[in-house]
């Protein structure tokens, strides 16, 4: 049966790293999407296909004879699971697997089914730095690329060799997240996105300052859904322990001032563009920053602090893009612990956004620092869509697609 979030096969061949394919598929797996499993006959060696029918509640295609041993078994056959998938991820990829498809062989099962699928195509590649560097391994990736295959390239770091060097496989989140995307519609395709997230902070001294509880999740949750539906997408964001998104152009800042100069910066790169304001700015700032540690005094056991607004982010970036020239479509958040509804009306009137998404923060289930969000959108000319409670990736589509 088809998935909600599509069909992924993911071939396996026989590198050290095979490992990695395991934990690939259960993030896929958590992810919503149906999963089943490829191996070549060395893959098999290497770990039994039995742990991958255990993970994915599916047969494992090894032997390519073995479709006449079952000629009832109509799943198996290469032909039925080459049409099934809607993603083919080759996870790891051996030196020898590339090297086979891109000469056109078919002996093994992996190679066989991405000679039979006309799936969407990734190759996860990973191998001893002198193989991965070696000319000939890189005309046969290169002529992948040319057959749109996408490859999402090693990264440096330790190889089973007891080296370091290129060929160590990608992050297995970015290869799930390379995944999601290559599965998703492209309703955002050419698109230019720029998403801020996360909290800002405010410095009092060296070491101290005030901040919010935001962790970033809905803003991050955007931007990674406005990669998969095919834009391109810059995200400002405040600290946060998140991992950054895959495909997205990063940018760390601190403080709200440094959000604004980013964002200026690059709206003016961009040109026309999308801009979604869900990071948790800080409305206010100490009026002062003490250049060293504010010291506790004897006798004196109170500290006054004054604070004075930050500007009003929003406000800015539409001031600045109208001199420009440059057409924004940007959409706010209002994060309100009461009156939501009355306050966000008033906040699309007054700073000028194509609609709001508005959030209950007062609730421990939604909002800050959790996975669910649930939303009501508030448009320009008053109307309102309440959303039901959704995982904050689901939100950010919905968001995404109100976007014109
Ligand atoms: C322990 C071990 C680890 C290996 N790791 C890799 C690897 O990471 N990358 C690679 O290209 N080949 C690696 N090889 C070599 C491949 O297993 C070998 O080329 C094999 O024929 C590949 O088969 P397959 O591509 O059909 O799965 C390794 C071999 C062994 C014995």
């Amino acid at each position: 049966m088809a998935s909600k979030k599509g069909n992924v096969l993911i071939g396996v061949s026989a590198s050290i790293a095979i490992y990695k394919s395991l934990e690939v598929i259960s993030l896929l797996k958590k992810r919503g999407f149906s999963v089943k499993v490829a191996m070549t006959r060395e893959a098999s060696d290497f770990i039994s296909p039995v742990v991958f029918e255990a993970l994915t509640n599916s047969r494992v295609y090894v032997d390519v004879l073995e479709e006449f041993d079952n000629p009832d078994d109509t799943n198996i056959t290469h032909i039925a699971l080459a049409k099934w998938a809607d993603v083919f991820a080759i996870i790891p990829a051996t030196s020898n697997i590339i090297a086979k498809i891109a000469n056109g062989l078919s002996d093994d099962a992996v190679s066989l089914l991405a000679l039979a699928s006309e799936a969407k195509k990734l190759i996860a590649p990973a191998m001893n730095s002198s193989m991965y560097l070696n000319p000939i391994t890189q005309e046969n990736i290169e002529k992948l690329k040319k057959y749109e295959f996408h490859i999402i390239e090693p990264v440096e770091g330790d190889l089973a060799c007891n080296t370091k060097g290129v060929g160590h496989i990608a992050d297995v989140c970015d290869i799930a997240d390379a995944i999601e995307s290559l599965s998703s519609e492209k309703i955002l395709f050419g698109k230019k996105v720029i998403v801020t997230a996360g909290p800002t902070v405010e410095s009092i001294d060296p070491v101290r300052f005030i901040t919010n509880k935001s962790s970033g999740k809905m803003g991050y949750a955007i931007a990674k859904a406005a990669v998969d539906f095919g834009a391109y997408v810059t995200l400002i964001s405040g600290p946060s322990n998140l991992r950054k998104p895959f495909g997205v152009d990063f940018v760390n800042i601190n403080s709200a001032y440094e959000m604004l100069d980013e964002l200026k910066k690059r709206i003016e790169n961009y040109g026309d563009c999308v801009v979604i304001m869900a990071a948790a700015v800080s409305d206010f700032k100490p009026k002062r920053y003490e250049k060293l540690k504010i010291k506790k005094r004897s006798g004196n056991d109170k500290l006054v602090l004054e604070l004075i607004q930050n500007p009003d982010l929003t406000k800015e970036i539409n001031r600045f893009a109208k001199e420009k020239g440059i057409k924004l479509f940007t959409v706010g958040f209002a994060a309100e612990t009461d009156n939501l509804l009355k306050n966000a009306i008033e906040k699309i009137k007054k700073k000028g956004l194509e609609f709001i998404v508005a959030n209950d923060v007062s609730r421990n289930d939604i909002g800050f620092n959790t996975d669910e969000n649930e939303v009501s959108i508030i448009y320009k000319d008053g109307s309102m869509e309440r959303l039901p409670k959704m995982n904050k990736y689901d939100v950010a589509c919905e968001i995404l697609r109100r976007i014109e």
